[in-house]
């Protein structure tokens, strides 16, 4: 090959070369640009579920509490029976719930339902628990306004 051809050749190829990297470039930019449209549509499944979402959806309202719970013969021997060795003056747990103020105070501030009814860690582990049935007792006293009755 003439000296003069073959420095043509060589300059071809780079520009052959040069449009390949650039083809690929392109192909690799579309296909990182799909990959983000990809990307987007979780990200707008979490906007809508996140912007539709009323906060947490209560665990146990599914409750029926069409009979009246009553403090007296319903909620205080649940506390007698299952929460008062702890939660007494000087006990381990927080608050005397030997007394319908302090108890009534825990239904108001919402930590006795978040403990009994959804977390259900109370009575705390180790101890005897509760029933189902009485767990949905104090569910129900809690949202009948949890009254001194
Ligand atoms: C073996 C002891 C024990 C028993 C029995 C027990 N608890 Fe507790 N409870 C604790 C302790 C200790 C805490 C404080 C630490 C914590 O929050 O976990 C607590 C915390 C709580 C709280 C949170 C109070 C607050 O202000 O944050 C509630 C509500 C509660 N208990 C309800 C009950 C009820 C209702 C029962 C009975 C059905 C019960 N517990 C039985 C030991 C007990």
């Amino acid at each position: 090959m003439k000296p003069e051809k073959c420095k043509q050749n060589i300059k071809k190829s780079k520009t052959d070369l040069l449009s390949l990297f650039h083809l690929n470039y392109i192909f690799v930019q579309t296909e990182m640009k799909m990959k983000k449209l990809l990307l987007l549509i979780p990200v707008l499944g979490y906007w809508v579920a996140c912007t539709s979402d009323k906060g947490p959806v209560p665990i146990t309202d599914t409750d029926n509490c069409d009979s009246t719970v009553s403090y007296s013969t319903d909620i205080a021997p649940i506390m007698t029976d299952y929460c008062i060795s702890c939660h007494t003056a000087g006990g381990s747990g927080t608050g005397d719930f030997t007394t319908y103020a302090e108890l009534k105070q825990k239904a108001d501030n919402g930590s006795l339902k978040n403990r009994v009814v959804d977390l259900k860690d109370m009575p705390q582990a180790g101890s005897p628990t509760i029933s189902e049935e009485q767990r949905k007792m104090i569910n129900c006293w809690i949202k009948q306004g949890a009254p001194n009755n």
